[in-house]
């Protein structure tokens, strides 16, 4: 059995836990998690399903039960694509991680990539790309060779096209990645890593090193909460004189990151400014501003535009 596999290839279990999920919808967690453990009795290996018991027992506010639930799971999926180390982490169950399972946040974006932009951008007023865009025009500058990092589905690439000669995509995410082709707008684009050291990465070779006068990361460094690994790739892609934009959602007070709640990390100012200046880059430009809504509030971030030394 597939760790992933949503279904337990058992017939009755299946049916278990299909009743389990129609009383969760109900509001009626407990219940569901009782009829989830019966499920599970007939299918111990099935990591979804003490996935799902987890989600149940945590509604049903049985916090130790559910990270006693997210802990079977992550000992059946060691990948850890559903993300229990962050549940397990905001439970008190387990230290905060650095940074999200690689494995996690791929599915993620997978699954979401065919609704991506309809739901951030038509629902949750999504304006990262157009924001960060208006920051790297304020430069006046026309950049041979930018570096979109976590392009996602494309979206900032339209709005940098016309300043930027040649124009490079990369993400975790086949699916998005596959989205972003559709638009027709960068000159390549390829999966790599950007939690993994340059080396490791993909694609970050030896030989293209330093070519980038633009690098961008929209709205992708939440998905990363130590950010040392994205700034080895910046260090190593950025030319001398290049200028490199990006946002993260704003933690406000303190000097380092947080998992929020949402399974996103933000950011303090203080903690990005500390790494700014180890890597070499120089501010030149910060705006705090709303970013997104999530569950009708606004998501408040910060943009930044900064400069390597020449
Ligand atoms: C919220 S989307 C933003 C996409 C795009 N930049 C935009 O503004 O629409 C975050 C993107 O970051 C990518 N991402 C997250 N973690 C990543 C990682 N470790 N390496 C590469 N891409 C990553 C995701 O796959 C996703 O496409």
């Amino acid at each position: 059995m597939q760790p992933h596999q949503l279904s337990s290839g058992d017939v009755i279990a299946d049916r278990r836990a299909d009743y389990a999920r129609m009383l969760e919808e109900g509001g009626e967690p407990e219940a569901a998690a009782e009829l989830m453990e019966q499920a599970l009795e007939l299918v111990p290996g099935w990591a979804a399903g003490w996935y799902r018991l987890a989600t149940y027992r945590e509604k049903a506010g049985k916090g130790e039960a559910a990270i006693e639930a997210y802990r079977s799971t992550l000992a059946l999926d060691p990948e850890d694509i559903f993300g229990a180390t962050l549940k397990l982490a905001l439970l008190g169950g387990a230290a905060t991680p650095d940074r999200p399972p690689s494995r996690y946040v791929e599915r993620l974006f997978d699954d979401y990539a065919a609704r991506f932009e309809s739901a951030l951008v038509e629902k949750l007023d999504y304006t990262v790309p157009q924001k960060l865009a208006a920051l790297v025009a304020s430069t006046g500058r026309h950049y041979e060779c930018a570096v979109d990092l976590g392009c996602g589905t494309g979206l900032l690439g339209p709005e940098i096209r016309a300043r930027v000669s040649r124009l490079e995509g990369f993400d975790l995410s086949q699916n998005m990645l596959a989205k972003a082709a559709e638009k027709q707008v960068y000159d390549s684009l390829a999966q790599a890593d950007l939690s993994l050291s340059p080396d490791l990465a993909g694609l970050f070779t030896d030989a293209a090193r330093h070519r980038a006068d633009l690098v961008t990361a929209a709205d992708v460094l939440m998905y990363l909460g130590n950010l040392e690994s994205v700034f080895a790739i910046v260090e190593h892609l950025a030319a001398a004189g290049a200028d490199i934009a990006f946002s993260v959602e704003d933690v406000g007070e303190g000097d380092g990151f947080h998992l929020a709640p949402s399974l996103r990390y933000a950011h303090s100012e203080a903690y990005v400014r500390k790494l700014l200046g180890r890597h070499g880059l120089e501010i030149l430009k910060i705006v705090k501003t709303v970013i997104r809504k999530d569950g009708g509030k606004p998501v408040a971030g910060i943009l930044f535009l900064t400069r390597k030394s020449p």
